[in-house]
């Protein structure tokens, strides 16, 4: 991210969210880093200095975390299903909480993006119809002690049945995650993971009432936020949506993307939120190389549709994100490898300090190198 002699004070504004008082506007997304203590996918002292180190962010949301074993589609991630999980989830938020930070869990079931030797039994991954997952890899450990990358297996459809107790599975992960400490959930709708696998028409050919028509395919995201509000609190969670519909390159479709009318799925979908008067909408604008920006229209149906904060994310520039708040588009702004790489991301955005980037080889699974050994900024 380059830097110039910006005025970044719009950025260190408080800003209320939920019944919070943020410090600025500048967001830590989730960011998995695959460090979990094994066996039990647990989280560790390590991972408690790392978070700990980046509660200079006013808002952080924790890397993705599987609500059930079967949500699991990476080596190493934590869960938040078992007791020893939650005990290991009270050390960062504690760590947090004592860096003056606000922090949500974000709770993740991957559907269909997993492979068997993830899942409980080596059966195969779950998904609302059995189509597979291709254009993307996930990444498993070996016997050697390595991880490798692997295409995702061949799902298995869910059964109607089947679907109403994964929105208690996700009711029980933000039970959980209130005993766990954190101020809050996101739901992970975004990626091409499983509520998003609902929500497409790509992934999503099921024929009772979570499939066919728009308003089916958004039935399992209405039901998973009703549920989850119902425990955390509509001012305590937010949802997180990556509509990607700038591209409608066949290559993408493992992220569910190649719809007919995304921009109308997702307004819809954000009515859905704004009824539900969630405290925020988060957007994963495209991050890719040389990746398009959401049209116009887009940013500013979502304004007019949404009352609560909207939270941006994807290669963003500061520079991008004074342009998107003096426009009123959004309200915060997520940073997510320039989080990994400087844990004083905030005070070098406000002195105009270079940055540190991101080693892409230390992003996903090992110690704490590329994970808590990266550099402050020294004068
Ligand atoms: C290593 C890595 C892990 C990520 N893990 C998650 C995740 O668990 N959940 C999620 O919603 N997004 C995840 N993302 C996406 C980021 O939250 C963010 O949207 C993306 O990195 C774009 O922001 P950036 O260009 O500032 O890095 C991940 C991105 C990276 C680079």
């Amino acid at each position: 991210m380059k830097q110039t002699n910006l005025d970044t004070t719009p950025l260190f504004s408080t800003v209320q969210l939920g019944p919070y008082t943020l410090k600025n506007r500048i967001v830590m997304p989730p960011l998995t880093r695959s460090r979990s203590t094994q066996s039990g996918d647990i989280p560790n002292d390590l991972m408690a200095n790392y978070y700990e180190q980046r509660a200079t962010a006013g808002f952080m949301v924790t890397e993705g975390t599987q609500i059930e074993p079967r949500g699991q589609g990476y080596a190493w991630t934590p869960g938040i299903y078992s007791q020893e999980q939650i005990e290991g989830w009270k050390k960062v938020t504690k760590a947090v909480h004592a860096k003056d930070s606000i922090i949500f869990a974000q709770l993740w079931h991957v559907g269909r993006v997993s492979h068997t030797s993830l899942q409980p039994n080596n059966a195969q991954p779950v998904a609302p119809s059995a189509i597979a997952a291709n254009n993307v890899k996930v990444f498993i450990e070996t016997t050697s002690g390595g991880g490798v990358l692997a295409d995702p297996s061949e799902p298995r459809v869910l059964s109607t049945e089947e679907v109403s107790e994964l929105v208690q599975m996700y009711a029980q992960a933000a039970r959980n995650a209130l005993e766990a400490g954190f101020d809050g959930v996101e739901l992970h709708c975004a990626n091409g993971y499983l509520v998003n696998q609902f929500m497409s028409e790509h992934t999503n050919q099921r024929d009772d009432q979570y499939g066919g028509s728009l308003a089916n395919r958004l039935r399992f995201l209405k039901e998973v936020v009703a549920a989850v509000s119902d425990v955390v609190g509509s001012d305590r969670m937010g949802v997180r949506f990556a509509p990607l519909f700038a591209s409608t390159d066949e290559t993408r479709v493992y992220l569910g993307l190649v719809e007919s009318n995304p921009h109308h799925t997702y307004i819809e979908a954000v009515k859905i939120l704004e009824k539900a008067g969630i405290a925020y909408l988060s957007i994963a604008e495209a991050d890719w190389d040389n990746a398009p920006d959401l049209p116009k229209d887009f940013y500013q149906a979502v304004r007019a549709e949404f009352s609560g904060r909207i939270i941006y994310a994807g290669k963003y520039t500061v520079s991008k994100a004074l342009k998107v708040l003096s426009k009123g588009y959004g309200d915060l702004f997520a940073f997510g490898r320039p989080f990994i790489a400087n844990p004083d991301l905030p005070e070098r955005i406000a002195n105009n300090w270079p940055l540190n980037s991101a080693d892409p080889i230390t992003m996903y699974g090992g110690t704490e190198v590329g994970y808590i050994d990266y550099p402050y900024y020294q004068k």
